[in-house]
């Protein structure tokens, strides 16, 4: 059953918050929506057209939005905002729209000399309280392209529970994209349900951890190819392929966000060419487990040692200090990686257990693990 039908502008209701409001869309939004509708990130992330023009934005603004409210479909609010002369200006659009059921989705978009302010925060706050308290919704349904973490970020804020991502669902200018998901119910907090996990950049003297970039997956993909690597590393795909590195690369920042597992590109601090790879494999709230592969040719400089160390640090930082707080940090490695071993013996890491079974080898053998652990300073006493 869709929103009950409503007068427009007349029956629209106001809503406002301190400098923010949810008003009607008005024919003198058309200038700075058609700026907001030609913007980049907007092109980027939404399906508005191509070629925005102020006929477009006129059909928006006359036709589109009041047949919504009328006809009970969607209810878009324009947000009003001062602009720099602290008079109130067009900031964006909220909208929600009807999905059946108590249920709707939810959209938004802000003019780009809004966007980073908090308005649209508190816009989304308002369209949660319109969507709940007046049109009694029982669940809001959030959708973007995967990446837009300026979506996703608003969202998290106000609540919602991601739920993860869907494959080739979004129609994008021709094309499948995959899409993220999430949702907010009516008894939600509208606050954050999880953390807001990043990948900082961990800046060391010799060597650095940064999230990974394009640039690297020539190198990332030498380095995958080495016969060291191949070795030990037996879940690498082989050979290693350049389309490997760049589905790696594109779910480091998603798998960072889950809080579950981190890897950076490990680049010379003075260069920033690619030495290696360095990650947390798995994360829980007690241990770190720490993983590291070098390119062949940034092999016996001692750069496995100081990117280790980098990760210890970050892994026993405090998480209100940036930090994963972890009480614990280990490794597992292959008894038979004599490299590998005296890379964490010399950070420190001592021997404390031995997995059985622990891995098969790329050959089809069994082999034992050695799990090496260092505990947080912070939790010795
Ligand atoms: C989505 C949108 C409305 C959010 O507006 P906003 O809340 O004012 O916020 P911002 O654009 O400044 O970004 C929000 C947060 O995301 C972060 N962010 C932006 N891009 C990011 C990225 N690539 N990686 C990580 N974080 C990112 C920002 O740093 C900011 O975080 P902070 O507030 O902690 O500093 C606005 O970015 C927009 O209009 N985008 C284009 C249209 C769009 O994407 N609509 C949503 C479709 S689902």
């Amino acid at each position: 059953m869709p929103f009950d039908s409503v007068r427009f502008p007349d029956d629209v209701p106001v809503l406002s918050d301190g400098d923010v409001r949810l008003r009607p869309h008005r024919l003198d939004d058309v200038d700075d929506l058609v700026v907001q509708c030609r913007d980049m990130l907007t092109l980027r992330w939404t399906t508005i057209p191509l070629g925005y023009d102020a006929a477009m934005g006129t059909g928006f603004v006359t036709e589109m939005v009041p047949a919504g409210w009328r006809g009970g479909t969607e209810h878009a609010f324009a947000v009003e905002a001062p602009g720099p002369d602290g008079r109130p200006r067009y900031a964006g659009t909220v909208t929600l729209r009807d999905e059946g059921a108590a249920r709707a989705s939810v959209g938004f978009v802000a003019h780009p000399a809004y966007r980073g302010r908090g308005v649209m925060e508190t816009a989304l706050r308002m369209l949660l309280d319109h969507g709940f308290q007046t049109l009694g919704l029982h669940t809001v349904l959030w959708w973007a392209a995967q990446g837009n973490w300026a979506s996703r970020k608003l969202v998290w804020r106000t609540g919602f529970t991601f739920g993860g991502t869907v494959r080739h669902w979004l129609v994008d200018r021709g094309s499948y994209a995959d899409g993220w998901v999430g949702t907010l119910h009516r008894d939600g907090a509208r606050e954050p349900q999880t953390l807001w996990w990043s990948l900082p950049t961990l800046r060391g003297e010799r060597v650095t951890a940064r999230p990974f970039d394009v640039t690297d997956d020539a190198r990332v993909v030498e380095g995958g190819n080495d016969e060291a690597v191949q070795r030990w590393m037996p879940s690498f795909p082989s050979p290693y392929e350049r389309q490997d590195a760049e589905t790696f690369r594109l779910s480091t920042l998603d798998a960072a966000a889950d809080g579950t597992s981190f890897a950076w590109a490990l680049v010379d601090s003075v260069t920033d060419e690619l030495l290696g790879a360095v990650g947390i494999p798995h994360r829980s709230d007690f241990g770190a487990e720490i993983g590291y592969w070098l390119h062949p040719d940034a092999r016996g400089h001692g750069y496995a040692r100081d990117a280790v160390d980098l990760l210890v640090e970050h892994a026993f930082t405090p998480r209100d200090l940036g930090g994963l707080g972890a009480l614990r940090a280990y490794v597992r490695i292959d008894e038979d990686n004599h490299a590998s071993l005296d890379v964490a013996l010399a950070c420190g890491f001592e021997v404390c257990g031995r997995e059985r079974a622990g891995t098969v080898r790329r050959d089809g053998t069994i082999a034992e693990m050695l799990v090496l652990d260092r505990v947080n300073p912070l939790v010795l006493f």
